[in-house]
């Protein structure tokens, strides 16, 4: 939730910054600004409420003498709405300090309490502007913008990434971080902060992560990096894996939509290396080879979609490896005491590596003793640098706020894992295993033949722009499935959705069922051993028998289902655990051409962001 961007350097940095928010856009969009030390030496700053483009026409209509310095903000709203005052950069108290913020200073009210006794008037409803004018303040008695953030840090509560300039220091961005995301680009004699690496990857791919708690001091020839006591810390260096292109529409009509098509490399790339002669090869599992010898339950914790993923590792983990498994929205699992032991092992799940509530969730865990895995796809994440092991997915970066090529990842992932366990306690015989592994390798061109019937979804999609409700349906590994298709739907369209096991249909959903109805409905493959087609195709019969409208997404040769479906999508043959990783093609893309056909922004839907650093 909001993208923040800082520069030092020879450039002009307002192109080096309105490059950056463009990029970072994703992360919250409900208005952006920009602070830029002027040739005079005096702070310039713009800021608008709506979306990028309403400062873009702002610094069109009202030009900033463009500067060497400066800092950039797009902003998802907490404190106050998404007007011009609240808007970011906020000024100190002089107007000589412009600072931006990410995240939620819990003790604001404490904070702007003293500072009204103080006679301090504000412009803004926000809580950064508290941060803002306390920074300035210190830095009027200090003369030193690192020390001032140094005296003011100590006394926030909550989560924050904080970013200021002043104009008594020109070349100087000073930013500090708690529990929220901030990266370094480093670059020849120029240097860059960012959210993530896509504010900067434009201009450099060598970047350094900044630890908990710790204060970062730019300037174009040097970078430094403390504690919030002003001790040195220790800072990790990486080379970031994708360049500028990749965070790029690239000729498609919307990120979500190259996202999709980029499913298939998503998978072979979070396989590449990792099937090696039969066996699965994780050497970022070494960490915590002990505990997971010994390990006698697992916990999954994430959000949304990637909880979602957790399912399908559910079922992997539990069929596979015999491990126990559970999966829990990571904002539950930290406030019902959970049993935890050392021979838990807690595995979270998350795209972005920053959601705060899985974030905790971690934290939580690993200070009750448990050992934690984090299934990542970004570099250089807290929640990664969080756990006792990481391991990456490889989707490439996902900027369409709806994650799509990061859920096929995540579960490619967990399968990886569940693989492993079952190799390593001997639950899987070799046979089984080597099948297992020539499906998930063969997954990416079966993927790559679903993709190729879109027009076929989007033709499905246009014929139901104006419907009010749909229904979604699955069993076993099909559940995850309807209700991610059920979420993808509700976040896009906003339209009412819902995912149902279809066994439960009986216990109350099918009420809801009316003639016009529509329902997806994700049939097993007839080949499973546990006869789940059998009572899916009968489910189909009932919802039918009172009017819904179905649509089946079956495997090609699947001919039961047809004297039931009203449409039916056709997947590969893929063997039952592979499947969903094909079925979930079909309803990302009707959930983003039913968004198009209403006229809808897909890329970034209404009231949400990206990346969720607020709990
Ligand atoms: C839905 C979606 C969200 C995220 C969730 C977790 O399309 O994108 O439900 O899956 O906010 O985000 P990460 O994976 O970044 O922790």
């Amino acid at each position: 939730m909001c993208g923040i961007v800082g520069y030092v350097g020879p450039r002009q940095s307002l192109s080096v910054l309105m490059g950056g928010l463009r990029r970072l856009e994703y992360r919250g969009y409900d208005s952006a600004g920009v602070a830029v030390i002027g040739p005079d030496g005096v702070l310039g700053t713009a800021k608008k409420a709506g979306k990028l483009a309403e400062l873009t026409a702002e610094l069109a209509e009202h030009p900033l003498a463009d500067g060497t310095t400066g800092i950039g903000h797009t902003r998802w709203a907490t404190h106050g709405g998404p007007t011009d005052a609240n808007a970011h950069p906020h000024l100190g108290d002089d107007g000589k300090l412009a600072l931006i913020h990410n995240g939620i200073i819990e003790n604001f009210a404490e904070l702007k309490g003293e500072l009204l006794a103080e006679g301090v008037t504000f412009t803004s409803e926000t809580d950064t502007e508290v941060a803002a004018i306390m920074v300035g303040q210190r830095y009027r008695e200090t003369g030193d913008l690192t020390e001032a953030f140094r005296q003011v840090v100590s006394r926030l509560h909550g989560a924050f990434t904080l970013l200021a300039v002043h104009q008594d220091s020109p070349g100087v961005v000073v930013g500090a971080r708690r529990n929220s995301p901030l990266v370094i680009g480093l670059g020849d004699g120029e240097n860059f902060l960012g959210s993530d690496v896509a504010a900067f990857v434009e201009f450099t791919r060598r970047a350094m992560e900044i630890g908990q708690d710790q204060i970062v001091t730019i300037r174009p020839g040097s970078v430094e990096v403390t504690d919030f006591a002003g001790n040195p810390a220790e800072s990790r260096e990486f080379e970031v894996a994708w360049d500028a292109s990749a965070a790029e529409k690239g000729g498609w009509s919307s990120f979500m939509a190259k996202e999709i098509s980029e499913e298939p490399d998503a998978i072979a790339n979070t396989l590449l290396g990792r099937v090696v002669d039969g066996d699965v090869v994780l050497p970022e599992l070494d960490p915590i080879q002990a505990a997971l010898d010994d390990v006698d339950r697992i916990i999954i914790v994430a959000c949304g979609t990637a909880a979602y993923s957790g399912i399908l590792g559910k079922y992997a983990l539990e069929k596979w490896a015999g491990v126990p498994t559970e999966v829990e929205l990571s904002h539950e699992f930290r406030y019902r005491d959970p049993v935890l032991t050392s021979r838990t092992l807690v595995i979270s799940i998350s795209q972005s590596g920053e959601t705060m509530d899985t974030l905790m969730a971690v934290k939580y865990a690993g200070e009750r003793g448990a050992n934690t895995l984090s299934i990542c796809n970004t570099q250089g994440a807290t929640i990664a640098r969080e756990s006792d092991a990481a391991l990456f997915t490889h989707a490439g970066p996902e900027v369409a706020v709806a994650s799509t090529k990061a859920f096929v990842a995540q579960v490619t992932a967990l399968y990886l894992v569940a693989l492993k366990l079952g190799i390593a306690r001997g639950t899987l015989e070799p046979g089984v295993v080597a099948g297992h592994l020539e499906q998930l390798l063969a997954l990416p061109g079966k993927l790559s033949q679903v993709l190729e019937t879109g027009s076929q979804i989007r033709e499905l999609a246009r014929g139901m722009s104006d419907t009010r409700s749909v229904l979604f349906l699955g069993r076993n590994v099909g559940y995850p499935i309807a209700l991610e298709g059920a979420l993808k739907l509700k976040e896009l369209a906003y339209i009412h959705a819902e995912g149902f096991a279809a066994g439960e249909l009986k216990h109350g959903p099918i009420a809801l069922i009316e003639p016009g109805q529509r329902v997806f409905v994700v049939v097993p493959s007839p080949r499973d051993s546990d006869s789940l087609h059998r009572k899916v195709v009968s489910n189909i019969q009932e919802i039918r028998a009172r009017g819904a409208f179905v649509i089946a997404i079956a495997e090609e040769g699947d001919v039961a289902v047809l004297p039931y479906a009203d449409d039916v999508l056709r997947i590969p043959l893929a063997g039952p655990m592979f499947e969903p990783l094909l079925a979930v093609a079909p309803l990302q893309i009707f959930a983003m051409e039913l968004a198009a056909a209403k006229g809808l922004d897909v890329d970034q839907p209404r009231n949400l962001a990206k990346s969720v650093t607020v709990e």
